[in-house]
């Protein structure tokens, strides 16, 4: 018989390090709500021509989307990130009509067909956040203050912010006449000609060394950037500081998805190797109206759990114990696993944690069990506890031993 695994790259949690990971995404999403923003639980496909719109000189887009005909004959895309289906939600249900910025996160898996290798996988999770429909430095400097918060909160030291400003429509047009002049002096073959054509900015991006060099002399988008836009990116670079936030600017950034504008940002990692990208995010003017919504603007981010997690690992950051139960039962015989039942259901209801023992193991057997558990307390009941109403019940750190009445069991808990 075929022994069945799971297809190739993607990331998959189990316990005990699903705990961990578990914890990575509360903790970020304790921060991000903190802030006011408000869950869009999302679908995870979407018409594909909603992300065919956003991207097309993109590899995220042109090469790694999982797109396929749906029974009616829809063509369906597995989401490859969250901004446009948030965007798009959204629109639908008109939260962008009310107060402004319409503040909303996502959490969950997002596909991206690429090479798998460590922190890169075909299926990914990602936590996002959307502020849509204002145009405010301080929002932009709060957007990555969060994120920047989130990391710190996971005990996160060893990661740098990097960030640019793609400006605005005035300042990128102006830059793109003098980019594409450049790139059409360079010895180029065709696919990265067409690839140009489509965004020209994607060249600082090229992986190989070869273009690296060429575009070393490349007109920069920062030199370009219309009076407006420099004094927007300078407030925003104020504010962090007066946050705290370091940062450096790398005007040569280039972030894997085509709707940016204004401050683009990323968070790298050092102890990641090559997918050293934790999160990254910025501002999209023009995007909502390119899906058919306001031409409104918005800001926001993605952060990567897997890579978090990762981070938190190669960091060395302990973990707070998810599920430390308070009381590990062991029933000994049928009437006392029917007792054991209901003890168990009525202190869960009174928000204790307690596991019983399953399967007629033998009392030592048990024991270990409760033990490994890291259980705080354990009983043992039988048919004579049950006679007697009295059972005895073990601290596990100190094996201190006391007999409690089986209806004050909560309170004997409770010290
Ligand atoms: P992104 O940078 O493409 O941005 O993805 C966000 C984060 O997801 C990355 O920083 C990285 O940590 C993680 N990630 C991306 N691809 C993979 C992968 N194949 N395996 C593991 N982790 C991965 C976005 O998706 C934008 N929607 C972010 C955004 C929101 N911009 C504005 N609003």
């Amino acid at each position: 018989m075929t022994k069945f695994q799971a297809p190739k790259g993607v990331s998959e949690y189990v316990p005990p390090r699903s705990n961990a990971f578990a914890w990575v995404r509360s903790t970020l999403e304790n921060t991000i709500s903190a802030a006011g923003y408000q869950l869009l639980e999302l679908p995870i496909f979407e018409d594909t021509e909603l992300f065919t719109r956003i991207g097309a000189s993109t590899d995220v887009v042109s090469k790694e989307m999982y797109t396929f005909e749906d029974r009616g004959g829809r063509s369906i895309t597995l989401r490859p990130e969250g901004t446009v289906g948030a965007l798009r939600a959204v629109s639908e249900h008109g939260l962008d009509r009310g107060s402004l910025p319409a503040k909303v996160y996502y959490c969950g898996p997002f596909f991206r067909a690429e090479r798998p290798q460590k922190g890169r996988y075909r299926q990914f999770y990602s936590i996002g956040i959307e502020a849509i429909g204002t145009h405010d430095a301080a929002l932009d400097a709060e957007v990555i203050a969060i994120a920047d918060a989130g990391f710190k909160k996971l005990g996160l030291t060893k990661y740098r912010l990097e960030m640019t400003s793609l400006g605005d429509a005035e300042s990128r047009a102006a830059h793109r006449v003098d980019l594409v002049k450049f790139i059409s002096g360079l010895d180029l073959d065709e696919e990265t000609k067409e690839r140009a054509k489509l965004n020209p900015l994607r060249l600082f991006d090229d992986k190989r060394e070869e273009v690296r060099t060429l575009m070393t002399k490349a007109p920069i988008l920062l030199d370009y950037l219309s009076s407006e836009s420099k004094a927007n990116f300078a407030e925003v670079q104020r504010h962090l500081t007066a946050m705290g936030i370091a940062f450096t600017i790398n005007s040569r950034m280039v972030r894997g998805l085509d709707y940016y504008t204004g401050t683009t940002f990323e968070f790298v990692h050092d102890l990641l190797g090559a997918q050293s990208g934790i999160g990254g995010g910025g501002r999209y003017d023009g995007l909502m109206g390119e899906i058919g919504g306001q031409d409104i603007t918005g800001i926001g981010f993605g952060l990567g759990l897997d890579r978090a997690l990762l981070a938190v690992e190669a960091e060395g950051v302990v973990i707070p114990e998810t599920f430390v139960s308070d009381l590990f039962i062991i029933p000994m015989g049928e009437a006392a696993k029917s007792a054991s039942l209901k003890y168990a259901a009525d202190l869960r209801a009174s928000g204790f944690k307690v596991e019983l023992a399953f399967g007629d193991r033998a009392l030592k057997t048990a024991m270990k069990t409760a033990d490994k558990s890291g259980a705080r307390f354990s009983l043992v009941i039988g048919d004579e506890e049950i006679a007697s109403g009295v059972v005895v019940v073990k601290e596990m750190s100190s094996g201190t031993a006391n007999s409690v009445r089986l209806d004050s069991l909560a309170s004997a808990l409770m010290n």
